[in-house]
Protein backbone atom coordinates (compact mmCIF):
# COMPACT_ATOMS: atom_id res chain seq x y z
CA UNK A 1 0.00 0.00 0.00
CA UNK A 2 2.82 2.55 1.59
CA UNK A 3 4.81 1.42 -2.02
CA UNK A 4 1.55 2.10 -4.58
CA UNK A 5 1.09 5.73 -2.46
CA UNK A 6 4.76 6.17 -2.83
CA UNK A 7 4.90 5.15 -6.57
CA UNK A 8 1.97 7.74 -7.15
CA UNK A 9 3.31 10.00 -5.33
CA UNK A 10 6.08 10.26 -7.20
CA UNK A 11 4.17 9.78 -10.40
CA UNK A 12 3.05 13.59 -9.84
CA UNK A 13 6.33 15.19 -9.19
CA UNK A 14 6.90 18.22 -11.51
CA UNK A 15 9.85 17.73 -13.10
CA UNK A 16 10.03 20.96 -14.77
CA UNK A 17 7.89 24.20 -14.54
CA UNK A 18 7.80 26.58 -17.64
CA UNK A 19 5.64 29.56 -15.80
CA UNK A 20 4.37 32.54 -18.06
CA UNK A 21 7.49 33.16 -19.86
CA UNK A 22 8.13 35.68 -22.32
CA UNK A 23 11.38 36.47 -24.70
CA UNK A 24 11.88 39.10 -27.28
CA UNK A 25 14.68 38.91 -29.97
CA UNK A 26 15.34 41.34 -32.24
CA UNK A 27 12.60 43.43 -30.80
CA UNK A 28 10.17 40.52 -32.13
CA UNK A 29 8.03 38.62 -29.60
CA UNK A 30 9.40 35.18 -30.40
CA UNK A 31 7.45 33.62 -26.66
CA UNK A 32 4.54 34.67 -25.40
CA UNK A 33 3.16 34.26 -21.74
CA UNK A 34 4.66 30.45 -22.17
CA UNK A 35 3.38 27.94 -19.26
CA UNK A 36 3.44 24.08 -19.09
CA UNK A 37 4.36 21.07 -16.87
CA UNK A 38 6.16 17.90 -17.44
CA UNK A 39 5.69 15.24 -14.39
CA UNK A 40 8.45 12.29 -13.28
CA UNK A 41 8.24 9.67 -15.73
CA UNK A 42 6.49 11.00 -18.76
CA UNK A 43 7.73 11.36 -22.25
CA UNK A 44 6.20 14.56 -23.14
CA UNK A 45 6.35 16.73 -26.72
CA UNK A 46 6.10 19.86 -27.07
CA UNK A 47 4.79 20.19 -30.82
CA UNK A 48 4.27 23.26 -33.19
CA UNK A 49 4.47 24.17 -36.67
CA UNK A 50 8.27 25.60 -38.03
CA UNK A 51 8.96 29.04 -36.34
CA UNK A 52 6.37 28.85 -33.43
CA UNK A 53 8.74 28.65 -31.03
CA UNK A 54 9.54 25.32 -29.75
CA UNK A 55 13.66 25.92 -29.90
CA UNK A 56 13.22 29.30 -28.04
CA UNK A 57 12.02 27.82 -25.22
CA UNK A 58 13.81 24.99 -25.29
CA UNK A 59 16.97 26.88 -25.25
CA UNK A 60 14.89 29.07 -21.80
CA UNK A 61 14.85 26.08 -20.04
CA UNK A 62 18.66 25.42 -20.83
CA UNK A 63 19.72 28.81 -19.62
CA UNK A 64 21.21 29.46 -22.89
CA UNK A 65 19.05 32.80 -23.45
CA UNK A 66 17.15 34.10 -20.62
CA UNK A 67 13.70 35.07 -20.62
CA UNK A 68 12.70 38.68 -19.82
CA UNK A 69 9.89 37.56 -17.14
CA UNK A 70 8.45 33.87 -16.25
CA UNK A 71 10.03 31.10 -14.01
CA UNK A 72 11.48 28.14 -15.03
CA UNK A 73 12.23 25.28 -12.99
CA UNK A 74 13.65 22.05 -12.67
CA UNK A 75 13.30 19.78 -9.77
CA UNK A 76 11.90 21.81 -8.08
CA UNK A 77 14.38 25.00 -7.74
CA UNK A 78 14.43 28.11 -10.37
CA UNK A 79 17.44 28.40 -12.45
CA UNK A 80 20.25 25.43 -13.76
CA UNK A 81 22.85 25.00 -10.50
CA UNK A 82 25.76 22.94 -11.80
CA UNK A 83 24.56 19.80 -9.96
CA UNK A 84 21.12 19.82 -11.65
CA UNK A 85 23.15 20.35 -15.15
CA UNK A 86 24.40 17.13 -14.27
CA UNK A 87 21.20 14.89 -13.93
CA UNK A 88 20.17 16.08 -16.84
CA UNK A 89 20.74 15.31 -21.05
CA UNK A 90 20.39 17.50 -23.70
CA UNK A 91 20.46 16.98 -27.82
CA UNK A 92 20.36 20.95 -29.35
CA UNK A 93 18.76 20.73 -32.84
CA UNK A 94 21.34 21.03 -34.97
CA UNK A 95 24.14 19.22 -32.34
CA UNK A 96 27.66 20.73 -33.72
CA UNK A 97 29.46 18.05 -33.60
CA UNK A 98 33.34 18.10 -34.07
CA UNK A 99 34.14 16.09 -37.20
CA UNK A 100 37.51 15.44 -36.73
CA UNK A 101 37.08 12.94 -33.76
CA UNK A 102 35.83 9.35 -33.73
CA UNK A 103 32.47 8.76 -32.03
CA UNK A 104 34.39 7.34 -28.90
CA UNK A 105 36.77 10.48 -28.83
CA UNK A 106 33.17 12.97 -29.07
CA UNK A 107 31.78 11.10 -26.16
CA UNK A 108 34.82 10.71 -24.38
CA UNK A 109 35.24 14.96 -24.66
CA UNK A 110 31.43 15.17 -23.61
CA UNK A 111 31.83 12.59 -20.68
CA UNK A 112 35.37 15.36 -18.95
CA UNK A 113 32.16 17.36 -17.82
CA UNK A 114 30.84 14.69 -15.19
CA UNK A 115 33.92 14.18 -14.05
CA UNK A 116 34.46 10.13 -14.15
CA UNK A 117 37.10 8.22 -13.44
CA UNK A 118 38.52 7.02 -16.75
CA UNK A 119 37.01 3.79 -15.78
CA UNK A 120 33.66 4.66 -15.25
CA UNK A 121 33.85 7.01 -18.11
CA UNK A 122 35.02 3.89 -20.81
CA UNK A 123 32.53 2.23 -19.34
CA UNK A 124 29.94 4.18 -19.84
CA UNK A 125 31.18 5.20 -23.76
CA UNK A 126 31.01 1.18 -24.38
CA UNK A 127 26.86 1.46 -22.66
CA UNK A 128 25.89 4.44 -24.69
CA UNK A 129 27.49 3.14 -28.34
CA UNK A 130 25.78 -0.09 -27.73
CA UNK A 131 22.39 2.04 -26.54
CA UNK A 132 22.53 3.83 -29.58
CA UNK A 133 23.98 0.81 -32.09
CA UNK A 134 27.29 2.69 -33.11
CA UNK A 135 29.73 0.05 -31.37
CA UNK A 136 30.88 -0.80 -34.79
CA UNK A 137 31.12 2.68 -35.80
CA UNK A 138 32.93 4.27 -32.44
CA UNK A 139 36.31 4.36 -34.25
CA UNK A 140 35.30 6.44 -37.54
CA UNK A 141 35.38 9.98 -37.88
CA UNK A 142 32.30 12.00 -37.05
CA UNK A 143 32.65 13.38 -40.70
CA UNK A 144 32.29 9.72 -42.22
CA UNK A 145 28.93 9.47 -40.34
CA UNK A 146 25.63 9.64 -41.92
CA UNK A 147 22.74 11.66 -40.63
CA UNK A 148 21.32 8.80 -38.75
CA UNK A 149 24.66 8.31 -37.55
CA UNK A 150 25.23 11.73 -36.39
CA UNK A 151 21.70 12.00 -34.72
CA UNK A 152 22.74 8.48 -32.54
CA UNK A 153 25.83 9.89 -31.20
CA UNK A 154 24.27 13.16 -30.61
CA UNK A 155 21.84 11.09 -28.44
CA UNK A 156 24.33 9.28 -26.94
CA UNK A 157 26.69 12.14 -25.54
CA UNK A 158 22.84 13.29 -24.43
CA UNK A 159 22.63 10.37 -22.20
CA UNK A 160 26.43 9.04 -20.98
CA UNK A 161 25.55 10.89 -17.57
CA UNK A 162 22.11 8.55 -17.31
CA UNK A 163 19.87 11.92 -17.03
CA UNK A 164 16.90 11.85 -15.08
CA UNK A 165 15.01 14.22 -17.45
CA UNK A 166 16.14 14.46 -21.14
CA UNK A 167 15.61 17.29 -23.52
CA UNK A 168 15.40 16.54 -27.34
CA UNK A 169 14.96 19.37 -30.05
CA UNK A 170 13.52 17.47 -32.89
CA UNK A 171 15.57 13.95 -32.62
CA UNK A 172 13.35 12.26 -35.42
CA UNK A 173 13.81 14.84 -37.77
CA UNK A 174 15.63 14.41 -40.88
CA UNK A 175 15.75 10.68 -40.89
CA UNK A 176 13.90 8.09 -42.51
CA UNK A 177 10.95 5.75 -40.92
CA UNK A 178 13.27 3.25 -39.79
CA UNK A 179 15.45 5.72 -38.35
CA UNK A 180 12.34 7.14 -36.64
CA UNK A 181 11.53 4.08 -35.09
CA UNK A 182 14.56 3.11 -33.80
CA UNK A 183 14.52 6.23 -32.10
CA UNK A 184 11.33 5.80 -30.73
CA UNK A 185 11.90 2.67 -29.73
CA UNK A 186 15.38 3.89 -27.66
CA UNK A 187 13.63 6.88 -26.11
CA UNK A 188 10.47 4.35 -24.72
CA UNK A 189 13.58 1.68 -23.31
CA UNK A 190 15.34 5.15 -21.57
CA UNK A 191 11.58 5.88 -19.97
CA UNK A 192 10.87 2.38 -19.25
CA UNK A 193 14.45 2.70 -17.18
CA UNK A 194 13.20 5.78 -15.27
CA UNK A 195 14.17 8.55 -17.72
CA UNK A 196 11.35 11.76 -18.30
CA UNK A 197 12.25 12.59 -21.65
CA UNK A 198 10.79 16.06 -23.02
CA UNK A 199 11.36 16.66 -26.70
CA UNK A 200 10.18 19.03 -29.58
CA UNK A 201 8.71 17.87 -32.78
CA UNK A 202 6.39 18.82 -35.91
CA UNK A 203 6.27 14.94 -36.61
CA UNK A 204 3.19 13.86 -35.31
CA UNK A 205 2.79 9.89 -36.16
CA UNK A 206 6.13 9.87 -33.57
CA UNK A 207 4.33 11.47 -30.93
CA UNK A 208 1.08 9.66 -31.26
CA UNK A 209 3.07 6.15 -30.70
CA UNK A 210 5.12 7.23 -27.61
CA UNK A 211 3.84 10.54 -25.72
CA UNK A 212 1.98 10.34 -22.38
CA UNK A 213 1.24 14.54 -23.04
CA UNK A 214 1.54 16.83 -25.50
CA UNK A 215 1.24 20.65 -25.64
CA UNK A 216 1.30 22.88 -28.71
CA UNK A 217 2.94 26.31 -29.06
CA UNK A 218 1.96 28.28 -31.84
CA UNK A 219 3.29 32.47 -33.24
CA UNK A 220 4.54 32.20 -29.98
CA UNK A 221 1.93 31.51 -27.54
CA UNK A 222 0.58 28.00 -26.24
CA UNK A 223 -2.49 27.12 -27.68
CA UNK A 224 -2.33 23.43 -25.87
CA UNK A 225 -1.31 22.92 -22.07
CA UNK A 226 -0.55 19.33 -20.62
CA UNK A 227 -3.30 17.32 -22.64
CA UNK A 228 -2.92 13.94 -22.16
CA UNK A 229 -2.38 11.82 -25.85
CA UNK A 230 -5.13 10.06 -24.61
CA UNK A 231 -8.02 11.87 -24.02
CA UNK A 232 -7.71 13.26 -27.76
CA UNK A 233 -10.45 11.44 -29.69
CA UNK A 234 -9.56 10.33 -33.42
CA UNK A 235 -6.11 11.61 -34.66
CA UNK A 236 -4.14 13.62 -33.10
CA UNK A 237 -2.85 15.21 -36.66
CA UNK A 238 -6.60 16.23 -37.00
CA UNK A 239 -6.35 17.41 -33.46
CA UNK A 240 -3.15 19.36 -34.41
CA UNK A 241 -4.90 20.81 -37.86
CA UNK A 242 -8.30 22.22 -35.87
CA UNK A 243 -6.52 23.25 -33.03
CA UNK A 244 -3.91 25.81 -35.40
CA UNK A 245 -7.11 26.37 -37.91
CA UNK A 246 -9.03 28.10 -34.77
CA UNK A 247 -6.81 30.63 -34.37
CA UNK A 248 -5.03 30.93 -37.76
CA UNK A 249 -8.22 30.49 -40.07
CA UNK A 250 -9.11 27.01 -41.71
CA UNK A 251 -5.77 25.04 -42.85
CA UNK A 252 -7.19 21.95 -43.97
N1 LIG B 1 18.33 34.88 -32.81
C1 LIG B 1 17.10 35.25 -33.19
N2 LIG B 1 16.84 36.56 -33.48
C2 LIG B 1 15.60 36.94 -33.84
N3 LIG B 1 14.56 36.10 -33.96
C3 LIG B 1 14.75 34.81 -33.71
C4 LIG B 1 16.03 34.29 -33.30
N4 LIG B 1 15.91 32.97 -33.10
C5 LIG B 1 14.62 32.65 -33.36
N5 LIG B 1 13.94 33.75 -33.74
C6 LIG B 1 12.51 33.84 -34.06
O1 LIG B 1 11.85 33.17 -33.01
C7 LIG B 1 10.71 32.50 -33.48
C8 LIG B 1 10.69 31.12 -32.92
O2 LIG B 1 11.78 30.37 -33.46
P1 LIG B 1 12.11 28.90 -32.97
O3 LIG B 1 12.02 28.86 -31.49
O4 LIG B 1 13.39 28.52 -33.61
O5 LIG B 1 10.90 28.05 -33.59
P2 LIG B 1 10.72 26.47 -33.77
O6 LIG B 1 11.81 25.77 -33.03
O7 LIG B 1 9.36 26.19 -33.24
O8 LIG B 1 10.78 26.20 -35.25
C9 LIG B 1 10.76 32.54 -35.01
O9 LIG B 1 9.74 33.39 -35.45
C10 LIG B 1 12.14 33.11 -35.32
O10 LIG B 1 12.04 34.00 -36.39
MG1 LIG C 1 13.25 24.44 -33.71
Amino acid sequence: MISILWLLFQKNMKILEVKNIHKTLAGKQVLQDVSFEVKKWEIYGFLGPNWAGKTTTMKSIMWLIEPESGEIKVFGTNGLMLEDRKSIGFMPENTYLYKHLSGEEFLRFNAKFYEYSSEVCEKKIDEVLEKVWLSWARKKFLKEYSKWMLQRIGLAQAIINDPKILFLDEPMSGLDPIGRRKIRELLVTLNKEGTTIFFNTHILADVESICDTISIIHEWRMLVKNKKVKSIKWWLEDFFIDTISAVSGDLR
